[in-house]
């Protein structure tokens, strides 16, 4: 019988991450799959198609994780198979990575109904899943995608604009992490692409592929 995971919210857990990485009560990946998909600890469980883990490669340099599942993703269980995933592909294309090179997750595992904001309670609630996938993958570089993902991983409410351009550090952890715009936003304003691209440079160069 596996351990429950922490129930205390994961990126205000004062114990450093490298603390709790060996500890044997922590579930590997196919134990943490498939407690993810029995979770009820909000209210998404009720109105979720079914649980959205994460795709890609466990083992990635890169780790992009997203704001929460939309109906597409709801349907099909993957994170970024809509619209916005189609451009997040292209964005991926651009810097020489596909979706199998990186690992893709989000805040949420679950479809805030109606499309709404994830309430912060969720947020928290599902940190500990989202956690333990980062101790297990081990990232060199986290790239979140808009203000959400941004601010919920940094633990500020600073706005986009200013979080963009700069390696931020992963509280409690020692993983670098770049925040650049979420590609829904670009679909709603392209003007804004220039930007990303400029953001996308940026990763690539920080994970080592330009020099
Ligand atoms: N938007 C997100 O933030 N994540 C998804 O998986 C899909 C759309």
């Amino acid at each position: 019988m596996k351990a429950p995971l922490p129930t205390e919210p994961v990126f205000e857990n004062p114990i450093p991450v490298e603390a709790t990485l060996n500890q044997t009560t922590d579930p590997d990946w196919s134990g943490l799959q498939t407690a993810v998909q029995a979770c009820t600890r909000c209210e998404l469980h009720q109105t979720r198609t079914q649980t959205v883990f994460g795709v890609g490669n466990p083992s990635a340099d890169l780790l992009i994780i997203g704001e929460a599942p939309g109906a597409d993703e709801d349907k099909q269980g993957e994170p970024f198979v809509g619209r916005a995933g189609q451009l997040l592909n292209a964005m991926l294309q651009a810097i020489q990575l596909t979706r199998g090179d990186v690992y893709i997750a989000n805040i949420l595992k679950c479809r805030p109904p109606n499309n709404r904001d994830p309430r912060p309670e969720e947020a928290a609630l599902c940190s500990a899943w989202l956690k333990r996938q980062i101790e297990l993958i081990q990232p060199k570089l986290i790239l979140a995608l808009g203000r959400i993902a941004g601010q919920r991983l940094l633990q500020v409410d600073t706005p986009l604009a200013k979080l963009r351009g700069a390696i931020h550090t992963l509280p409690m952890t020692q993983t670098p992490l770049i925040v650049t715009y979420h590609p829904a936003y670009l679909l709603r304003s392209p003007g804004e692409k220039r930007k990303a691209w400029e953001d996308l440079i940026f990763v690539k160069r920080t994970l080592g592929g330009y020099h």
